[in-house]
C-alpha cells in the first residue's frame, strides 16, 4: 500500500468516526433532555384532558357555593349561571341585592339596552332564585351585640 492511498484511508475513517461521534452526541443529548423534561417530543393529550378535569371540577359545590362562580347553590342555579354569567362575571349579579321586581327590572333593563335574550319561562325561575338568594338585607342597622364577655378592669 502506498502512502497517499493509506492517508486517504485514515482520512476516510476519521470522516466516518466524526459523523459517529456527532450523531451520538446529538441523540444522547435529546435523551438527557427527554429525561430532565419528560414532556418534551410527547405528543399526548395531555392538554385536553386538563380542561376535560377543569369541565368536571366547574360543577363543584362547597358549603353551598358554586365555586367556579360564586353563585349560592339553589334551585334555578345551571339557567342563572347559563344566561347570567356569558356578558360579564357571576361577581356583578352576586354583588347586587334586589327584590323580584328589582331584580326583574335589572332583567328588563340589559334586555332593553344590552340585548340579554327572553328568558321565557326560565325567566321566573332565575328570578325566583335571584330573589331568593340576592334579596335587600332587610336589616338596616347591625344587630346589638350579645353574649359578651364582660371583664373586671383591675386597678
Ligand atoms: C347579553 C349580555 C348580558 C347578559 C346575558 C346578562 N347581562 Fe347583566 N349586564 C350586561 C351589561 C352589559 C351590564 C352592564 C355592565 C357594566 O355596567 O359594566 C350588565 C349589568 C348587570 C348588573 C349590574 C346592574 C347595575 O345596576 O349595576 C346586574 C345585577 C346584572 N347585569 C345581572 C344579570 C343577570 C341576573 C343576568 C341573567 C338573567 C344577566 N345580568 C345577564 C349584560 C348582560
Amino acid at each position: 500500500m502506498d502512502y497517499k492511498l493509506f492517508t486517504k484511508r485514515v482520512k476516510h475513517i476519521y470522516k466516518y468516526l466524526f459523523v459517529l461521534f456527532a450523531a451520538l452526541t446529538i441523540g444522547s443529548s435529546g435523551l438527557i433532555y427527554k429525561i430532565l423534561n419528560p414532556s418534551f417530543l410527547s405528543f399526548s393529550e395531555e392538554d385536553n384532558t386538563e380542561t376535560y378535569t377543569n369541565a368536571e371540577e366547574f360543577d363543584n359545590i362547597e358549603n353551598n357555593i358554586h365555586v367556579a362562580t360564586g353563585f349560592k347553590d339553589d334551585e334555578g342555579l345551571q339557567l342563572v349561571i347559563a344566561n347570567c354569567t356569558s356578558c360579564h362575571s357571576a361577581q356583578l349579579v352576586t354583588q347586587n341585592r334586589a327584590t323580584k321586581e328589582g331584580w326583574l327590572s335589572i332583567i328588563r333593563w340589559m334586555q332593553e339596552t344590552q340585548n340579554l335574550w327572553d328568558l321565557g319561562n326560565n325567566e321566573a325561575i332565575i328570578v325566583d332564585y335571584l330573589a331568593k338568594n340576592y334579596a335587600p338585607e332587610k336589616k338596616g342597622r347591625r344587630q346589638a351585640l350579645q353574649q359578651i364577655e364582660w371583664y373586671d378592669l383591675e386597678d
